[in-house]
């Protein structure tokens, strides 16, 4: 047998536990908190306490999946930062007692890297990068742009000055009246619409940085002028209007990959986190590959959005290095 890791992710609003043997997924469970809906974005409260309920079966449906016992657990990985305190005190003090009870090692992991890492996870229809490679990392709460230079080293060349690209896509969907999250919606309706049809302003920040706050600002504006002569005008215009906007903000992250690519003269390119399900993202970098010669790697759906397999990949990862934590180990709001 190999090296058995549980991983366990719960920094927002997914409560998910995967078990990981080496780099080959065995489980990988998931409870979604349906809660939020209600309420247009996730309830922290909420959610720590939908986290407490759902721990323990996600965890017992995860070892039961992978056909193992919990015995056969080498380490316990948990995703220590970013998220929400509250949601990730559940995951961090689980973690911490089930490292007790056996007797295991007790790894912590940051969420950010772990999207990244997703892309080690084995799959027999994709390959990994090579380490040195670029890595846009975009999902709801972080924009940056990664210099990888192994498993456990990340150099940060660009971030978001402001809003992150997937709070872009949450809060456009939000102005139009969409249910959260939003980035699916927009990325829905957008399948049917002409991209081209509205312009919205690009944000003019130096080098690899970010800003998507003048975006959301120019669509309010935009919508609260047209709302007064047409009070129909969103429904009317869905599908343009979320092409046009998932354009815009397309443009804005390849632009700056192209910078990147430039001037670290890198062209193995690599995107993770939620945002990186979005279909026009996915079809441009594949454009880039085609006409730069860039080599892409796209995580399946799966691994996209938040998930323990990553977790557990990660874990993997400082396992081998004896990178263990302490059980005084705090989790941390803020990408450190
Ligand atoms: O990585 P993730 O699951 O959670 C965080 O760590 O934040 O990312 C969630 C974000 C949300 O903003 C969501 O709207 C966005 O990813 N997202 C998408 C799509 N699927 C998820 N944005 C655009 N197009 C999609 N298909
Ligand atoms: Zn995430």
């Amino acid at each position: 047998m190999g090296i058995i890791i549980l991983g366990i992710e719960s920094s927002c609003d997914d409560t998910s536990a995967a078990i990981i043997m080496n780099r080959k997924i065995l489980a990988n469970i998931t409870a979604n908190q349906e809660v939020h809906k209600n309420y247009g974005g996730v309830v922290p409260e909420l959610a720590s306490r939908a986290h407490q309920q759902n721990i323990i079966p996600v965890v017992d449906q995860a070892i039961h999946t992978a056909k193992i016992q919990k015995n056969d657990v080498n380490a316990i990985a948990f995703t220590a930062g970013p998220g929400l305190l509250g949601s990730l005190l559940v995951g961090a003090s689980f973690s911490k007692a089930f490292s007790l009870a056996l007797n295991i090692p007790l790894l912590d992991v940051n969420h950010m890297h772990a999207h990244i890492l997703a892309h080690f996870i084995e799959n027999n229809n994709t390959k990994s990068p090579e380490f040195p490679f670029l890595c846009l990392t975009v999902s709801g709460g972080h924009t940056q742009i990664v210099l990888v230079k192994d498993p456990c080293n990340f150099e940060i060349i660009g971030k978001t000055i402001d809003d992150a690209a997937g709070e872009a896509f949450d809060k456009a969907a939000k102005i139009m009246g969409l249910p959260y999250p939003g980035g699916p919606q927009i990325n829905m309706y957008a399948k049917n619409g002409d991209r081209q049809k509205f312009s919205f302003p690009h944000p003019n920040i130096p080098d690899l940085d970010f800003s998507f706050s003048g975006l959301k600002t120019s669509i309010l504006y935009f919508l609260r002028d047209k709302l007064k002569d047409d009070p129909s005008y969103i429904e009317k215009n869905k599908n343009d209007l979320c092409a046009s906007i998932q354009h815009t903000i397309v443009e804005i992250l390849m632009n700056k990959l192209r910078k990147a690519a430039q001037k670290t003269g890198i062209n193995q390119i690599a995107i993770a986190g939620g945002v990186s399900a979005n279909s026009e993202l996915r079809r441009a970098l594949y454009n880039e590959q085609e006409k730069q010669g860039w080599q892409v790697f796209i995580p399946p759906f799966e691994y996209c959005t938040d998930n323990a397999a990553m977790i557990a990949i990660t874990g993997y990862y400082k396992y081998l290095k004896k990178d263990f934590a302490t059980q005084d180990i705090s989790p941390f709001t803020r990408y450190k």
